[in-house]
């Protein structure tokens, strides 16, 4: 099939999401990439006017139902057709201990990294049905299935987002909409801003590669799972971690 991709990008201004706007920019001349921005939107906008007839700002709060509707109504009306491919990609930590994590940092977290995912899904699930074709890709991270202290919230939530892409990967094996989900380790140059020059050591140490992840080498991962490709694929969580687990 000849493939027109509008492919929708959340935390587009974000270290992985900007990386995930370039590749499919520099690699699919007939894409169209809409950058999915909340407050930031500096590098979103240096990235759309480097390709201003295939990228267009989207702006987009993740946890709200409205702003998902005006999104992809937004995406239809300027590029002539629905989203045929959305990356879930926008998300956050908000790290505390159990005993003293606040109700507030717990929902946040489920809120921005799950039930997210859930209102972008719903958002595009019909416009895919209807055409029988399209491609979620959801970003979770290592920490779904490694989970580390300090991280029940996330954990838990990128936990739900597996479990969220492996059952509507059964519930769309039949429509041309293949779901799948990644779980990155330790990104280069996103890496948590309190971390010491000696906790990267000792994380690098623990690697068997011995270095963290490029974006592009994530960025590929997507690329593929969000092409025609890659059609028997669906319900997959990769762990892409250089073998640390
Ligand atoms: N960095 C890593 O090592 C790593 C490892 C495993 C998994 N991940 C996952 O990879 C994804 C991207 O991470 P990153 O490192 O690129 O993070 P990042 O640089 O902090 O970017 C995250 C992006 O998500 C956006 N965002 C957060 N909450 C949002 C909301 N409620 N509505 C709309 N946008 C929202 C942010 O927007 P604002 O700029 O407006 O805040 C930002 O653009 C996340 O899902 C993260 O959990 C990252």
């Amino acid at each position: 099939m000849e493939l027109n991709r509008r492919i929708l990008i959340t935390g587009a201004n974000g270290a992985l999401g900007l990386c995930l706007a370039r590749y499919f920019l520099e690699r699919d001349a007939a894409c169209h990439v809409f950058l999915g921005v909340r407050e930031r939107r500096d590098r979103a906008e240096a990235l759309v006017a480097d390709f201003s007839d295939r990228a267009f700002l989207c702006p987009l709060e993740i946890t709200s139902a409205e702003a998902w509707a005006a999104a992809v109504a937004q995406i239809e009306a300027e590029s002539g057709g629905p989203v045929n491919v959305l990356i879930n990609n926008a998300g956050y930590h908000d790290d505390a201990l159990l005993a003293s994590m606040t109700q507030a940092q717990w929902s946040g977290v489920i809120e921005g990294n799950l039930s997210s995912v859930f209102l972008g899904c719903q958002s595009v699930m019909k416009p895919m049905m209807q055409q029988r074709w399209g491609r979620i890709v959801n970003v979770a991270s290592l920490s779904a299935l490694h989970s580390p202290a300090g991280q029940t919230n996330y954990a838990a939530a990128k936990a739900g987002v597996i479990g969220l892409t492996q059952s509507l990967a059964k519930e769309t094996a039949r429509l041309g909409i293949t779901v799948n989900v990644i779980c990155p380790g330790h990104i280069e140059g996103a890496l948590p801003a309190n971390w010491t020059e000696e906790q990267i050591k000792a994380v690098k140490r623990d690697t068997p590669m011995r270095r963290f992840a490029r974006p592009e080498e994530i960025a590929a991962v997507v690329f593929f799972l969000a092409s025609a490709e890659a059609s028997y694929m669906t319900g997959a969580a990769l762990k892409l971690d250089g073998a640390l687990v």
